[in-house]
C-alpha cells in the first residue's frame, strides 16, 4: 500500500510518501480502499507535532477517510466486500460520555489514520456511505461534521428559535451552520473575509460579523439579539476568544468549547462562567450513535458537505499548506484512490 507518513520529526516537510505491506484484515476487520481524505486542523497540528509531541512515529495522518471495503475477516457482519464507507474518528466509541479507550482509538493518531490508499479498521470503526455523497464529499463527515453535530444536537440541544454563533468559516464552523439551519435556529457568524462572509450568508446565515474589522464582535453579536446574549456559542478560535465568547452568550447559555485555532491555554474567566450561570462543554469529536443520528439527518435533507477544495493524492502537502492558509471556505480534500 502506499501512504504518506510523518516519519524522522514533525513538520510538514517530513510528511513523506512510501510503501507499507498491504495489511490483511483479522477476526472483526474491515479492509478498505480509501477514495478520499479530508483534512482538519488537528491533522495539521499533528504533523507539526503541536497536537501530541509525543505522539509515536512514523504514523499515517488524517483522521477523516472514505473509501469501499475490499475484503473483510472472519465473523464481520455489519459491512460486506463493496460496500462504500466512510472510517469512524473514535474507533471504540459506541455511544454515551467516552472512555479513555474511547480517546485513545482515534484515526490519524495515535492510530495510523486515512492518508493512504489503505487501512484495516474494525467492523464497528466503518459506517456505511449514504448513496446521495461522493467519496469526497463523505470524507469530511466524521470529525468535523460529528463534532459540530455533537456540540449542537448531542449536548446542546438546539431548537428552532435559538441563536447560534458561530467563529470562522472553517470546516466545524460551516457545518455547525449548516446543522443550525436544519434544526430552524438563527445563525450569527464571524470571519476575517467579507467574501467568506457572503458565502455563508448563501448558506443561509441570518448575520455576519467581520471579525476583524469588528475586534468587538462579541458585542456586535449581543447586539443583533438586543443584548440578550446568543444561546450557543460553537467556540474553536480558543485562548483569543473564549473570554469573548463569554460575553457573547446569554444568561445560562452554552459555549462548546472545541478549537484551539489562537492558542490552547489561557487565564479561565472562572466569575463571569458562574455568575452568568453558564454552561462550557467541551467536545471530542462524538461517539458512533451520535455519527449515526448525523447522518440519517443529513441523509433526509440531502444535506451536501461545502469542499473547498479537491487536491490529487500527490498533492498532498500542498492541501495542508492550502488549509494552514486559512484561504479555504469549509473542507479541504485529497482523493486517495
Ligand atoms: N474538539 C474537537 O473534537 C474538534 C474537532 C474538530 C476540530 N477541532 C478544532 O476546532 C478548530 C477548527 O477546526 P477546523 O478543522 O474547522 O479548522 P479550519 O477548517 O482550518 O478552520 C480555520 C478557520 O477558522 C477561522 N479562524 C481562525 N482563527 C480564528 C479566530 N481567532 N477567530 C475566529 N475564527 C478564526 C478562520 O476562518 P475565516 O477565514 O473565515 O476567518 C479559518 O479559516 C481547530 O482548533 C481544531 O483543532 C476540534
Amino acid at each position: 500500500m502506499r501512504a504518506y507518513e510523518i516519519r524522522g520529526g514533525f513538520g510538514l516537510d517530513k510528511l513523506v510518501l512510501g510503501e507499507r505491506p498491504d495489511p490483511e484484515p483479522g477476526p472483526f476487520q474491515v479492509r478498505v480502499r480509501v477514495k478520499a481524505t479530508s483534512l482538519n486542523y488537528r491533522d495539521l497540528m499533528m504533523v507539526e507535532g503541536r497536537y501530541n509531541p509525543r505522539q509515536k512515529l512514523p504514523l499515517i495522518p488524517n483522521s477523516d477517510g472514505a473509501g469501499v471495503v475490499d475484503a473483510v475477516g472472519q465473523g464481520v457482519t455489519r459491512v460486506k466486500q463493496g460496500d462504500r464507507v466512510m472510517g469512524l474518528f473514535s474507533q471504540a466509541w459506541p455511544a454515551g460520555e467516552p472512555t479513555r479507550t474511547a480517546q485513545q482509538h482515534t484515526l490519524g493518531g495515535p492510530l495510523d489514520g486515512a492518508l493512504g490508499d489503505t487501512m484495516v479498521l474494525h467492523e464497528d470503526g466503518v459506517m456505511l456511505t449514504p448513496a446521495y455523497l461522493s467519496d469526497e464529499e463523505a470524507a469530511t463527515l466524521p470529525c468535523a461534521a460529528l463534532t459540530a453535530w455533537s456540540a449542537l444536537v448531542t449536548y446542546g440541544a438546539l431548537k428552532a428559535g435559538d441563536v447560534v454563533l458561530l467563529q470562522g468559516t472553517g470546516g466545524v464552523s460551516i457545518f455547525a451552520l449548516q446543522i443550525a439551519k436544519l434544526l430552524g435556529a438563527r445563525v450569527i457568524i464571524t470571519s476575517s473575509r467579507d467574501d467568506k462572509l457572503e458565502r455563508a450568508r448563501a448558506l443561509g446565515a441570518h448575520d455576519l460579523i467581520n471579525y476583524v474589522t469588528t475586534p468587538d464582535w462579541d458585542k456586535a453579536a449581543r447586539a443583533l439579539t438586543g443584548n440578550a446574549g446568543v444561546d450557543h456559542v460553537v467556540e474553536v478560535g480558543g485562548a483569543g476568544t473564549f473570554e469573548k465568547s463569554l460575553r457573547a452568550v446569554r444568561p445560562g447559555g452554552t459555549v462548546s468549547v472545541i478549537g484551539v485555532l489562537s492558542g490552547g491555554s489561557g487565564a479561565v474567566p472562572l466569575t463571569s462562567i458562574l455568575m452568568q450561570n453558564l454552561r462550557v462543554q467541551g467536545i471530542l469529536v462524538g461517539h458512533r450513535q451520535g455519527f449515526e443520528a448525523l447522518v440519517r439527518a443529513f441523509s433526509q435533507h440531502s444535506v451536501r458537505p461545502v469542499v473547498d477544495r479537491v487536491f490529487a493524492f500527490d498533492e498532498a502537502v500542498a492541501a495542508f499548506h492550502h488549509l494552514k492558509s486559512g484561504a479555504h471556505f469549509g473542507k479541504v480534500v485529497v482523493r486517495v484512490g
